[in-house]
């Protein structure tokens, strides 16, 4: 497959520490050869010893989640520059598990797409509609809504830091794939949001990743659809032979991506915003 394409493995809440390591022992030969990064996306307490055992490898290691603020008195929360320091390069934000299990807003959504800009983490904003909205007929209403609003005063020059996830949440851990129709309809109607937001060269390449019950045998007709740039794993990441098999299909050749995360980066203007 010619284009360059992301993979992101989703371990949400499972694998102990210990489980982490052993999974990276077991995944890192099985992708050898596939030239970019795999990016997985750890619980907590797994990011710093997942990071040391994947140091020589082709992984990087993420969170699933941070708080909006630097700092401060908010038991229970954790904080960008803590993950930063623990190994982290990318967390994802926004996840529909957040959205709606967590009840995180819009507006909550974008003050963490900010902070993580702000503390050299790059984002995976996740979107989706849900079942309801899809029904309805609201699935580009919902997109651009959650679009606009997360990455309201991102500069054009921190773009290139992004990444936006499209998940339709009937799709999530649900074994119910979205056709391949709805999903090129769906990222072609993203990338022309990224444009307008961005301009064409700079929203033009934003990576659009897909997620929602991604496996082996679907893989690779998700990523030949147009404006799909890679997969976010769910279920099938939690697997390291399910996983390397997906990362084989779609990045044998080696097309992967490396991250882009830039050392210092001035913080992100903050335009006001009602939750
Ligand atoms: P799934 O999850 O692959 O298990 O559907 C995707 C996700 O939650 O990101």
């Amino acid at each position: 497959m010619a284009k360059n394409v992301y993979v992101v493995g989703n371990w949400k809440m499972y694998k102990t520490a210990r489980e982490a390591t052993d999974y990276i022992e077991s995944l890192a030969p099985k992708i050898e050869g596939t030239k970019g990064m795999i990016y997985l996306s750890v619980p907590y307490t797994s990011i710093a010893p997942a990071a040391h055992y994947a140091k020589e490898t082709n992984i990087v290691i993420g969170a699933q989640n941070m708080n909006d603020a630097r700092d401060g008195a908010f038991t229970g929360e954790i904080a960008g520059l803590m993950l930063k320091e623990a190994g982290a390069t990318f967390v994802i934000l926004g996840h529909s598990e957040r959205r709606h299990i967590f009840g995180e807003s819009n507006a909550l959504i974008h003050r963490k797409v900010l902070r993580a800009l702000q503390d050299d983490i790059q984002p995976i904003l996740c979107i989706g509609e849900t079942s309801k909205e899809r029904d309805a007929g609201k699935t580009d209403e919902v997109l651009k809504e959650q679009l606009f609003s997360a990455l309201d005063g991102v500069p054009k020059e921190d773009a290139e830091h992004l990444i936006v996830a499209y998940e339709p949440v009937w799709a999530i851990g649900t074994g119910k794939t979205a056709t391949l129709k709805h999903i090129e309809e769906a990222h072609l109607f993203c990338r022309a949001c990224l444009t307008e937001l961005f301009g064409k060269k700079q929203g033009g390449a934003i990576p659009i990743l897909y997620g929602g019950s991604v496996k082996p045998e679907n893989v690779a007709e998700i990523v030949d659809q147009k404006e799909v740039n890679g997969v976010l794993v769910g279920g099938a990441s939690l697997d390291t032979d399910t996983f390397a098999e997906i990362v084989q299909k779609i990045a044998g050749g080696g097309a992967l991506k490396k991250t882009t995360t830039p050392k210092t980066r001035k913080p992100p203007i903050r335009r006001k915003k009602k939750e």
